[in-house]
């Protein structure tokens, strides 16, 4: 069985699952219960002057029945005092000395960055978390996502921290940023051990039409949220992958945004993480998924033979280039297993609406038989010839694993966009023609 247990920026914690900061890590109550579930670690919700929430704070993004695909909060850092924080970080820290009990801080001068840093380290805190990311509220106050959006103000406060800092700190990134690296760069200047990303995104879920108002809904008024949940996943996929592959980030990665199961967290890790922390999905389902989870990973890691999560961190990271490096040769075309096939259509509908009319509906004949299909119905035909192996009409099948992308051997060898614009400026090269 994998061995599950994660050395971050020099914390250590039984597994790579972390409780990100926000309501389920509010308290030492809650601190234990993620523990007693599981849990490798939790980093506090933020702490720094406390502030006073709204009511209400959340709204979801819901697809087709599907709740909270995406969510959305205006709420603040915590509401508790630093002293009442502080006071239960410390009972978690002795209570469990082998998980990871970090504390999430914001605040405003040197003088008061100093003095939080150093009463969470004698709070046993095992790290800090710097929330350079809260896209409401506290930016309008210079903090949060404020701080992080300017890579130049982000340094200068990371320095600061590093002056007090006495155990390992980890700048959290906002995504509402053209360049996360810029931010992760300016993370790494100031000194920081480790960057986690992402925090929520500028959002706003949903109107409520007979009000003509958004959610979450305050006496009348709405205000921009902060988005997070599965539909934030594949934008903090693409935010870790770069901070991954960029010369001039190498920090250690905490992989945040969208995770929920024990795939997700694989992806994560995939693309550089090395540890994972979660928020919206424990508000969901509550702390026992990581039970699933972790079991998924080391399931998972054992069928790789990869003893370790470190084996399989970065793995996927570097098979993302540039678009000019893609080989312009390589093809691969749609293949209908009629055995699976139900009929619906749906494929034919998207190509030849959607895509580029490269499939035919043609008379059953002896082909298999899926599931359900009406006798004598047309079935969709992929017209080899045609098809320039989008994916659309595998994404849009109902039917797992019915419309696969198969390889064509073009004999042809690789020619990227890069060689083929070089070829062409030395005259070495055909124009490839336009598709007609
Ligand atoms: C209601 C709520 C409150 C949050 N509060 C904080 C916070 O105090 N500090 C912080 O760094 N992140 C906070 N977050 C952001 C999460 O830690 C996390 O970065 C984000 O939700 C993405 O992860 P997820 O998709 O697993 O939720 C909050 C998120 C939610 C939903
Ligand atoms: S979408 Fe899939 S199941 Fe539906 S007709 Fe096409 S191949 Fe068959
Ligand atoms: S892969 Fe694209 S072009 Fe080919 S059949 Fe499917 S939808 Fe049409």
């Amino acid at each position: 069985m994998a061995d599950l247990s994660t050395h971050f920026a020099g914390i250590e914690s039984p597994n790579p699952f972390w409780v990100a900061s926000g309501p389920p890590s509010n308290t030492a109550y809650q601190c234990h219960r993620a523990f007693e579930a599981g849990w490798g670690g939790v980093v506090w919700k933020t702490i720094g002057d406390p502030i006073v929430n709204v009511s209400s704070r959340y709204s979801a993004h819901n697809v087709n029945g599907q709740r909270m695909v995406g969510f959305n909060n205006i709420e603040l850092i915590s509401d508790r005092s630093p002293e009442t924080n502080l006071r239960e970080i410390k009972e978690c820290a002795d209570r469990w000395p082998e998980h990871a009990v970090i504390a999430s801080l914001m605040t405003d001068t040197r003088e008061n960055w100093h003095d939080l840093v150093k009463r969470s380290a004698d709070a046993g805190a095992k790290g800090i978390e710097l929330n350079f990311g809260c896209p409401h509220g506290m930016c309008e106050r210079g903090m949060g996502s404020a701080v992080g959006q300017n890579p130049d103000v982000a340094e200068t406060l990371v320095s600061w921290v590093m002056e007090a800092a006495e155990i390992p700190v980890i700048v959290k990134l906002t995504p509402n940023i053209t360049d996360v690296t810029a931010a992760a760069r300016a993370a790494r200047r100031g000194g920081a051990d480790a960057i986690s990303l992402i925090n929520t995104i500028n959002s706003i879920t949903q109107v409520d039409l007979d009000r003509l108002v958004p959610e979450p809904y305050v006496g009348g008024q709405s205000a921009h949220g902060g988005y997070c949940g599965p539909a934030v996943k594949p934008i903090a996929l693409n935010m870790v992958q770069s901070c991954a592959a960029d010369e001039d980030v190498r920090l250690p990665i905490s992989g945040i945004g969208g995770i929920g199961t024990w795939r997700d967290a694989a992806e994560f890790l995939a693309l550089g993480a090395s540890s994972l922390q979660v928020c919206t999905a424990i508000m969901h389902y509550g702390f026992r998924i990581v039970e699933e989870m972790k079991e998924g990973l080391s399931d998972y890691l054992d069928s790789k033979g990869m003893a370790t999560v470190g084996e399989l961190v970065g793995k996927a990271a570097p098979t993302v280039n540039s678009w000019e490096n893609l080989d312009l040769h390589y093809k691969r075309i749609a293949a209908i297993d009629y055995d699976k096939c139900i009929g619906c259509n749906l494929c034919y509908i998207a190509c030849e609406d959607g895509a580029h009319q490269a499939i035919d509906l043609v008379a059953p004949g002896d082909r298999g038989n899926g599931p359900g299909r009406i006798e004598g119905k047309p079935i969709p035909e992929i017209v080899e010839e045609e098809c320039v192996g989008c994916n659309l009409c595998s994404l849009v099948c109902p039917v797992d694993d019915c419309i696969t992308m198969v390889d064509v051997e073009t004999g042809k060898e690789e020619l990227t966009w890069k060689q083929y614009g070089e070829l062409l400026e030395q005259g070495k090269i055909d124009p490839i023609p336009a598709h007609p």
